[in-house]
Formats: structure tokens, C-alpha cells, sequence
């Protein structure tokens, strides 16, 4: 490529340093024979983001190689991102840079002593270093593209978008950041900033050894000890686990234009900046802002709040374990628990039946060292409560079960944000009142539920008997259910055939209240008068009898009020039925293409309908364990309640019905045409940004009154999308709106909204963003929407490649 060829010789005949220096701009590769000279000769990246050279930090005359930004401003202006010979400075401008003979990236002083050299065991030719416009430098073999080496695997400072810090079990190695030891010298400082798990993977900086600060773990979209962290989410965190140890953090930063990055700064301090206009740089935020940010502050057992005169307390039930140090405001001994847990497991009857119990406290950074277990809240206390080791428990939808069996060390209490910490306390600091009486109360809710449950029993076994069916729940041969969850025994109620014949009128076609996608479903009425849903699945499910039920209890507790509720299920021979809430409503697209029951949603319902579709979808891609994607949203799937808050059905069937969750690629295509993601409908490639695309659909018929069926059968396939985006070219959106919500004075709010329908149909799934960005777009919490591209089948266009 543009390799600059005896550089020496040009700048020999040119005899103008200026000239010399326009001539190494024009590259972004050291290629031997060539290489860079100090003081002035440099290489900058293909898109001129980037500069690689040497440079004397402020206040310094040492001589080093860096990178840094070369967009305005020169180093030391310009922050250094990367330094090569940290510890071995040169005193002159006497340093060469250039490809040693084995094939390293090496530094050498006037001398041709190498200072620093990359250290690739690996003897390769045919190598040159290639500065890219991320900032990374990359060492390459020419041939065959290999790369042996790369700057952002051997970090400094500063972590850029991009990089990746990493924790890697299988070669040991972590890429971490390391501090300078001042800002005038680039040399290793003490702290080191990087990622670390003990079960869930955390951002760590480390004095020394020591831990110094902690990000608290990672719950899908932000780190729980971070709890600002949420105005800043266009700037998206992933993390990558295989769960086998090797892990690592990355982020990508919105607006790319802007040079962006966090730098752990010499007092350990990790800060995030970026500057508008090379010059001048923003610190938009820090790790630490108080001391309660410092790993431990206030001791085991403590409880740091900033916003206190006094940082340090103890938890509730815990007293300082030295009070003359900790009056004197020295914590670190921390505090000890004041009256002993009794730790009683098994009820004795008798007086000393005094269990330990829970204290809560509220909006918690949760300590360090948490172990980690998918199991459900209640789950997650009891197994606590049942473990005399336990001593605290939390537990985050994102992340699930956390638990604690040594001391609790960096607690901090956040005024917003955090989660709840149930500490562990014994019985005598719960403070009771009115024992006898809740005593009483107990005993006789236990020996009715003992009742029912017996009763329930007897009866179901003796249904089962007479039709040879499955009793869900109580079968207690074929052990569906984990033998190992007593209690779980008795979370999905069980109705019988019988029972939902009768409640449906023998599935009478007057009740049928429409035709899923995987059966019909039915309108009924229970004895006690209770109004369901009943959906008579299809018979032929791929799965078993087992699967299948532990399958419907799982998508059971999947509880938000924008989600309608699965209150049972049914299996008897051939025949499955699952039991849900019923909706006076019906679903949307019977409201919203209708005439007359149109003018029932006037815009602030129709807002409210897109806000709630959007957060139920959110809880089944974020907040619920599972991660389901639901393949098939549609305005039919959307029901309705008394108050028109929309819930949508039908999620968890692909799961019900034997579709593999976990993998992203199916053979089985469900889902409805027009509201299906081209890289669905072609691939059978599915992600939560297909579910993204059929959200913006329905968003764009929510807004417009349209059906994108009705498009459909006008040849051009689904151009509804077609249609929002020519009057967006021609930025006549009020045509595209329902002409019932366009004069409502609400314009803005609707054009948004459009404008975000926009961005989710987008053909790319990559462009499209992910459902809690849509949210805090539609909130206006994220005000600079991006442009969006041209949607999907707007153009007689086949991708190949859609991801
Ligand atoms: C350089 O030295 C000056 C004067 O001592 C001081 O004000 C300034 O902060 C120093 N700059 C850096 C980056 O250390
Ligand atoms: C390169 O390797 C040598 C020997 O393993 C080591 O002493 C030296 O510190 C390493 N240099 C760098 C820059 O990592
Ligand atoms: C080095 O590159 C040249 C041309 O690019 C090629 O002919 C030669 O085989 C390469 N050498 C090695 C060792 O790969
Ligand atoms: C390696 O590639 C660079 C850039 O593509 C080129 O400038 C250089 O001449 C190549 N080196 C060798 C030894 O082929
Ligand atoms: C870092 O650790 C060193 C050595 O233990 C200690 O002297 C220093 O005060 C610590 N720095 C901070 C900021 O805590
Ligand atoms: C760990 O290192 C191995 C071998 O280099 C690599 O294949 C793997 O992707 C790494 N894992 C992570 C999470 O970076
Ligand atoms: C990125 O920042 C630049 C400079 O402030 C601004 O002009 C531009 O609009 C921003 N782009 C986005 C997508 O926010
Ligand atoms: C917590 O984890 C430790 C080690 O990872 C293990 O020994 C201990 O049994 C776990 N405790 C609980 C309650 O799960």
C-alpha cells in the first residue's frame, strides 16, 4: 500500500522537515525498511483519527512512543492513549521506531539498544504495524493477514471503544488497564483496572493487589453498582461470557464522531471523557465521586452513605466491633452481628421455634463475593434462610439469585437505583409484635392450606383415575417436577377436561374467540364464575408429555402487567389446553381497525398501548430469566384490558411448542408475514432485533390506523413501511397518521414516535435498536434520534445478509 520508502532520502533531497512531515502523514503503516524517526516523523490512520509517534508528556523531556488523537490538537494536548517504552524512556529524541528483523515492533534508542520490543516469540517476516482508526496497532504478517500482535491487548491507560477487557481461563492472560505513575510519567503506576469474577463478572481497579473499586455485576444492560449508569446507556456495554471463565467488557460509544474513551488516571480513578473539539476534554463521569465508592470503606458488615454526615453505619442488627476506632472514624474493623443467629432448620415445636429472618434494606450496591444461582426470588430465600452460612440474599431479574456466606464487605446505599439486600438477622432483632396472635394466625392458615391441599389432591387423583389422565402437579409416579422442589409442587393450578369443557360450553363455536397460531382459543366461565381464555392446542406439539409441562409451569411465572397470565393447564390424552386471564377487550387489531371502536383509542391510549407493548416485550428480553424472543408479535397477539393497557399473548409458545430458544437459527418459521424481520421470513434467523422489527410495525399501525396486511394484498409486499418512509422523505408525516390522533395537538409526540417505528424496521438487524433503547426514545430520554435507514421490502431488494 502507501508505504513510505526511504523516508531519509526524501527528507535528505527535500532538506525540509515540513515536507518530511506531510510525507509520513500520507501512511498508516511501518513497513521494513521503513520506520519513524524522532522528534517529528509520525504515522496517522487511514481515516486521520489516530496518530502514532514520539512525544514528551507535559512537564517531561523524556521521549516516548505513543498514540494519541490526531484530529486537532498535538500531544501533550492531545491525550496519549498508548505508550510502547513506559519504563525506559529516552532522554534525547534520538529513538527509532521500527520492525525488527524477527519479525517485533520494537524501540530503539540512538544507539540501536532496543528499549522496548513487542515480544512475539514467533519468528515471522514479512511483518508491518498498521495504525487503525479505532487506535489499535496492529502487528501483521503481509501474506497471510495473521496478527501476532496488537496494542489494544497490551492497554495502557485508556480504554477505548472497541478494546476489550478481558479475563481469559484458558490462556491466563488478562488485558487490563494499568495507570502512570503520574500524569508527566507514563511509567506503571500502582493501580490496574480490569475484569474479575467470583461467579459474576464485575469491572475491578485494583491498588496494587488490593481491590479499590468495584462496578458491581453486570445485569444485562448496566453494572448494578453503577447506578448512573442508566443516562448513559447509548453508550452500550456488552459483556461476553462462556461461562467457563473467559469473559470480557466492551463498549461501543453513539456518536462515533466524537473521539471518546475512559482513562484510569494516576490516583486510580477511572474516568469517562470526551472532548467536542480535540481540545478541551470533558469528564462526563468518574468511579469514584465519594468515599463510599472505595472498595470496603466502612468494613465488613458496613454500610457506606454518602449523602450522611457520618459515611459509615452499621447494617441493621450489626454494632461497630472496635466503638472507640469507629467513633474516631476509622471503620475498618467494620461490625459484628449483636445477638447470634440461632439457625434453626427443622421446627421443633417448641419455645426456641425462633427462626432467624430477613431485614431489608433497600437500594443497595450488594457486597462483594456474591455466589450466584438461577433460582427464582422465593426460591432464593428459602435456600438462604435454610443455609446456616447464609448470610444475606438479593435478588436482580437480570442477573437472578445472589447470595452471600461470608462477611459482607462494600455495601453502599444509593438514593436511586441499586437493589434490595435481605440481611440475615436472628429471630430477636426482627422486631416482633403481637406474637401470640400472628402465631395463631399461622397455625390456622397452615393446617387450611394443609386441608386444601389434601382435598385438591384426593380429588385430582381421582379425576385422573377415572379419564386416564395427568394430574399437573400432584403425579406423583412419573415425578414431572424437579422431586428435589417440594414446593414447587403447587405452582400451577391443574384443571381438568371436564372442568373446561363445561367452562366453554363443550368448545362451542359461539365461544371461540379466535384462531391462534397454535389452536383456537375459547371463552369460559369456571363455576365459581371466574371468566378465561382457554387455548386448545394443536395436537401435534413436538414435545413430550414432561417437557411440555415443566415448560408451561416455567413460562408460568413469567409475571408483568403487560403480559397476560397463564393461570393453568390442562393435559388429558390427546389434548392440551392452557388457562389464561381473560380480556373484555379482545385484542387491538379488533379496536384498532375498526371504525367505530377506533375512536375509543384517541393518542394518549394509543401512547400508553405502544409504551406497554414495549415493556412487556422488555421483560421477555431483559428482565425475565428466560430471554424469549416471541417470534410472532402482532396487533392479534396484543389484547386488551378493561382499561385498554395492552398485554401481549401468546409468549413462550415457540418454548411450548419445542422451538430451541438457544439457538439463533430456525428451520421452523413461525410468525405472520408483514410483521417479520427479512432475515426471519428469508433465514430463519431470529434475535430479540426480529421481535424489534415486528414491534415497529406494529407501532407504525398503531400510529397510522393502518393494517399492513391490506398493503400486502396490494402487491407491493407490506409497503406500509413503504409508505412511512416516502412521507418521511417528504417529511409529511401528518399524511402518514391517523387522521383521528394527527390534529390533536400532540404532533411532536406522534412524529417521534414515527420517527422510532423508523429506526426499528430498519433492514439491517444490527441498525435497529434494541427494545430498551426504543422505550427510552419514545420517553424522550434519548432526545437525538439517528437517521434512520431505508426499512425493509421497500425496494425490490433481496439481502442476503441481514445481520
Ligand atoms: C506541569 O507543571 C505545572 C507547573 O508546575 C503545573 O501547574 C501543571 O499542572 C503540570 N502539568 C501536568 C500535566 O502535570
Ligand atoms: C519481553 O520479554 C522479556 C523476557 O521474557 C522481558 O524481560 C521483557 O520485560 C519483555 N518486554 C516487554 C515489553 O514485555
Ligand atoms: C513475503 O512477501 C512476498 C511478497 O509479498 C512473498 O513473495 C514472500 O513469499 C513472503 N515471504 C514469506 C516468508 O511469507
Ligand atoms: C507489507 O504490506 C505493507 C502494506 O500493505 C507494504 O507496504 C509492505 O511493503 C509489505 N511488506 C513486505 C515485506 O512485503
Ligand atoms: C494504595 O496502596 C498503597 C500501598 O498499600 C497505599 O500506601 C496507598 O495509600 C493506596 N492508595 C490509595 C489511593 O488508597
Ligand atoms: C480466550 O483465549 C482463547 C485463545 O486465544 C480465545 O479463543 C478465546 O476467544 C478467548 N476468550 C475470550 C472470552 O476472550
Ligand atoms: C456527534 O457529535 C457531533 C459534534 O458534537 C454532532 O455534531 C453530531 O450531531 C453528533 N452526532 C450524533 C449522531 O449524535
Ligand atoms: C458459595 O460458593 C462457595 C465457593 O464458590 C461454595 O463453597 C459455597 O458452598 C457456596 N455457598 C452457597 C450457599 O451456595
Amino acid at each position: 500500500m502507501r508505504l513510505v520508502r526511504s523516508i531519509n532520502l526524501s527528507c535528505f533531497l527535500a532538506l525540509l522537515s515540513s515536507f518530511c512531515l506531510e510525507f509520513s502523514h500520507a501512511t498508516d503503516t511501518i513497513a521494513p525498511p521503513s520506520f519513524i524517526k524522532d522528534s517529528d516523523q509520525t504515522i496517522i490512520s487511514n481515516g486521520g483519527e489516530f496518530k502514532l509517534g514520539f512525544f514528551s508528556p507535559a512537564n517531561s523531556t523524556y521521549r516516548y512512543v505513543g498514540i494519541w488523537y490526531a484530529k486537532v490538537s498535538e500531544s501533550p494536548v492531545s491525550p496519549v492513549i498508548w505508550v510502547a517504552n513506559r519504563d525506559k524512556p529516552l532522554k534525547t529524541p534520538s529513538g527509532i521506531l521500527t520492525i525488527s528483523e524477527d519479525g517485533n515492533l520494537v524501540v530503539l534508542d540512538g544507539e540501536k539498544t532496543i528499549l522496548w520490543s513487542s515480544n512475539v516469540t514467533s519468528s515471522v517476516s514479512n511483518m508491518s504495524a498498521r495504525l487503525l482508526d479505532t487506535g489499535n496497532l496492529v502487528l501483521q504478517e503481509n501474506t497471510t493477514g495473521l496478527i501476532t500482535w496488537e496494542s489494544f491487548q497490551h492497554p495502557s491507560n485508556s480504554w477505548l471503544p472497541e478494546m476489550k477487557l478481558s479475563t481469559n481461563a484458558t490462556t491466563g492472560k488478562n488485558v487490563q488497564l494499568t495507570s502512570w505513575k503520574s500524569s508527566s510519567d507514563p511509567a506503571f503506576g500502582t493501580f490496574s483496572a480490569g475484569t474479575y469474577s467470583f461467579n459474576l463478572p464485575e469491572v475491578f481497579i485494583w491498588n496494587g493487589s488490593s481491590p479499590y473499586w468495584r462496578s458491581g455485576p453486570w445485569n444485562g444492560m448496566i453494572f448494578i453498582g453503577v447506578p448512573t449508569m442508566k443516562a448513559r446507556y447509548l453508550n452500550r456495554f456488552s459483556l461476553v461470557d462462556d461461562k467457563e471463565g473467559s469473559f470480557y467488557f466492551a463498549f461501543e460509544f453513539s456518536n462515533k464522531s466524537l473521539p471518546f474513551h475512559y482513562v484510569l488516571n494516576a490516583e486510580g480513578n477511572l474516568l469517562e471523557t470526551y472532548s467536542i473539539n480535540g481540545k478541551d476534554w470533558v469528564v462526563s463521569w468518574s468511579s469514584l465521586t465519594s468515599e463510599c465508592d472505595v472498595y470496603g470503606k466502612c468494613g465488613a458488615f458496613g454500610n457506606c452513605n454518602p449523602k450522611k454526615k457520618v459515611i459509615c453505619s452499621c447494617l441493621e442488627g450489626f454494632e461497630p466491633k472496635n466503638i472507640e476506632e469507629w467513633n474516631r472514624g476509622d471503620w475498618t474493623s467494620g461490625c459484628v452481628r449483636r445477638t447470634p443467629l440461632q439457625c434453626l432448620k427443622v421446627s421443633t415445636g417448641g419455645k426456641e421455634d425462633k427462626k432467624d429472618g430477613f431485614l431489608k434494606v433497600t437500594m443497595m450496591k450488594t457486597p462483594s463475593l456474591a455466589n450466584w444461582s438461577s433460582v427464582f426470588e422465593d426460591e432464593c430465600r428459602y435456600r438462604c434462610l435454610e443455609d446456616c452460612s447464609c448470610m444475606a440474599y438479593a435478588y436482580e431479574s437480570g442477573i437472578g439469585c445472589m447470595s452471600w456466606t461470608r462477611d459482607l464487605i462494600d455495601s453502599q446505599k444509593f438514593s436511586s437505583g441499586g437493589v434490595d439486600l435481605y440481611v440475615r438477622v436472628a429471630y430477636s432483632e426482627l422486631g416482633h409484635k403481637n406474637e401470640q396472635g400472628k402465631v395463631i394466625v399461622i397455625v390456622t392458615v397452615v393446617i387450611g392450606i394443609v386441608f386444601m391441599a389434601m382435598c385438591t389432591l384426593f380429588l385430582c387423583r381421582w379425576m385422573a383415575k377415572r379419564r386416564g389422565g395427568t394430574c399437573l402437579g400432584f403425579h406423583s409416579e412419573e415425578n414431572l417436577l424437579d422431586s428435589k422442589n417440594q414446593d414447587k409442587l403447587q405452582e400451577l393450578p391443574i384443571f381438568s377436561l371436564e372442568e373446561l369443557t363445561s367452562a366453554t360450553n363443550n368448545f362451542h363455536l359461539s365461544n371461540k374467540l379466535g384462531q391462534g397460531g397454535f389452536g383456537p382459543v375459547y371463552k369460559g366461565k369456571l363455576l365459581d364464575g371466574q371468566e378465561i381464555a382457554v387455548k386448545r392446542l394443536a395436537r401435534t406439539s413436538g414435545q413430550g408429555l414432561e417437557e411440555f409441562m415443566n415448560e408451561v409451569i416455567v413460562i408460568s411465572k413469567l409475571q408483568h402487567r403487560n403480559l397476560v397470565r397463564l393461570l393453568g393447564g390442562c393435559v388429558e390424552g390427546e389434548e392440551k389446553l392452557l388457562v389464561y386471564e381473560y380480556m373484555p377487550n379482545k385484542s387491538l387489531d379488533a379496536c384498532l381497525f375498526d371504525s367505530i371502536k377506533q375512536e375509543l383509542l384517541d393518542w394518549k391510549k394509543r401512547f400508553n398501548i405502544i409504551e406497554g407493548i414495549g415493556r412487556g416485550l422488555l421483560y421477555l428480553h431483559r428482565d425475565s430469566r428466560l430471554r424469549i424472543i416471541h417470534r410472532d408479535l402482532k396487533a392479534s397477539n396484543i389484547l386488551l384490558d378493561e382499561e385498554l393497557n395492552p398485554k401481549i399473548s401468546d409468549f413462550g409458545m415457540a418454548r411450548i411448542f419445542g422451538g430451541n430458544e438457544d439457538q439463533a437459527n430456525t428451520k421452523r418459521v413461525v410468525g405472520t408475514y408483514g410483521y417479520m424481520a427479512p432475515e426471519y421470513a428469508m433465514a430463519g434467523r431470529f434475535s430479540e432485533k426480529s421481535d424489534v422489527f415486528s414491534f415497529g410495525v406494529l407501532l407504525l399501525e398503531i400510529v397510522s390506523g393502518r393494517k399492513i396486511s391490506h398493503f400486502y394484498h396490494n402487491e407491493q409486499a407490506a409497503s406500509l413501511l413503504g409508505f412511512a418512509w416516502e412521507m418521511w422523505n417528504m417529511d409529511n408525516l401528518s399524511t402518514l397518521a391517523d387522521p383521528k390522533i394527527s390534529k390533536s395537538g400532540f404532533e411532536k409526540e406522534i412524529f417521534r414516535c414515527i420517527h422510532v417505528g423508523l429506526l426499528c424496521v430498519q433492514d439491517f438487524a444490527k441498525d435497529r435498536p434494541t427494545i430498551s433503547i426504543v422505550i427510552s426514545m419514545l420517553k424522550s430520554e434519548i432526545v437525538d434520534l439517528p437517521h434512520p435507514r431505508q426499512p425493509a421490502f421497500t425496494a425490490n431488494q433481496i439481502t442476503s445478509e441481514n445481520e
